[in-house]
């Protein structure tokens, strides 16, 4: 059993007060997420990421299109008891402590007394958040309201989780941090889906992605696979090496000075990468590195919204 299904989902908005006109947020979404996996749902702003999880956690009715999770319809009963979601920009009860909160969360789900204790103090561990944790939520920074939020997703142990935009408002070490929690969540067993228009946290994490671009699916698969096809090149760095030898050796090659015996060479695919690099040793240089020059997902996303497949209006 899968543990999300989209089926044709498609979520028209009506924009306009005096004439008004369907907007469409989300266009005949189809997609599968198997148990276990993570799932990056990428997409610049106004992609219709959002949208999709608000579909998922049945926050707003789709316009036509199914959605069914753990095997059930999105919404029911059964589905909220075993799934986590944060939402984007998430935001409390700002008087509470996180500590309070995360009890009263528990409760929600039928844990009291010192089980509800017990487990919020788990999920506060698990988020890093420290002493803190007693102080009143609105004089938290944007990054530790941030993981109250994770902490509330996690709150009742789920076996899938929806996160959007988790790294959202979180300096390299939160990210590191979130980065580190999700693989512990796939090493459990938690599938996870979550949204994200940094790229680099998706090469990072998921199995497989899907790229949205105004409501379209543009691209979905392993990122491995949509970035190796793109192979382009490979970039050699040499030093100890004069600008003549390197125009010797690096026929026809883009070559960049970067010091006074350092270049940085393209080396287009026809050429093996290994061979020019002998070379170069034979006539005493030394290498700096060596690496494959590909599209990252960002170059993707450009290309994609700029030549987006045609919306038809309703
Ligand atoms: N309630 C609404 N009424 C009208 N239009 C809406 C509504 N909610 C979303 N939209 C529109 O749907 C489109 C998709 O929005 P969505 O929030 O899903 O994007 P997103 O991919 O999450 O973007 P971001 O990266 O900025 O979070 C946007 O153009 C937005 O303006
Ligand atoms: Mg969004």
């Amino acid at each position: 059993m899968s543990a999300i299904r989209l089926e044709e989902l498609t979520k028209r908005y009506t924009e306009g007060f005096w004439r008004p006109r369907p907007y469409t947020a989300l266009d005949r979404l189809s997609l599968t997420v198997e148990s276990g996996e993570v799932f990056g749902c990428l997409g610049p702003n106004g992609a219709g990421k959002t949208t999709t999880l608000k579909l998922l956690m049945a926050l707003v009715r789709p316009t036509s299109g199914q959605a069914e999770i753990l095997g059930l319809p999105a919404g029911s009963v059964e589905v909220r008891r075993r799934v986590g979601y944060l939402p984007e920009n998430p935001s409390f009860y700002d008087h509470l402590s996180a500590e309070e909160l995360l009890i009263y969360f528990a409760g929600l789900f039928g844990c009291t007394g010192a089980e509800a204790r017990r487990r919020a103090a788990a999920r506060l561990d698990e988020v890093g958040l420290g002493a803190e944790r007693r102080m009143p939520i609105r004089k938290y920074s944007k990054g530790m309201v941030q993981r109250v939020g994770i902490a509330q997703a996690l709150i009742n142990d789920p076996e899938l989780v929806f996160l959007d935009e988790p790294m959202s408002g979180l300096d390299p070490i939160g990210r590191r941090d979130v980065r580190a929690l999700i693989m512990r969540l796939r090493d459990r067993g938690c599938t996870v889906f979550f949204s994200s228009h940094v790229l680099a946290d998706a090469e990072a994490l998921c199995n497989r992605v899907a790229v949205l671009a105004k409501g379209r699916l543009v691209a979905e698969g392993r990122v491995s696979d949509l970035l190796a096809f793109r192979v382009h090149g490979w970039e050699l760095v040499v030093s100890r090496v004069s600008r003549e030898v390197v125009d010797q050796l690096a026929v026809g090659a883009r070559i960049t000075p970067i010091g006074p015996d350092r270049f940085a060479i393209d080396v287009p695919l026809a050429v093996a990468p290994e061979r020019l690099l002998q070379d170069f040793v034979a006539q005493g240089a030394s290498l700096v590195s060596l690496n494959p020059m590909r599209d990252t997902l960002e170059d993707f996303f450009v290309e994609s919204v700029a030549a987006p497949p045609a919306r038809p209006e309703a």
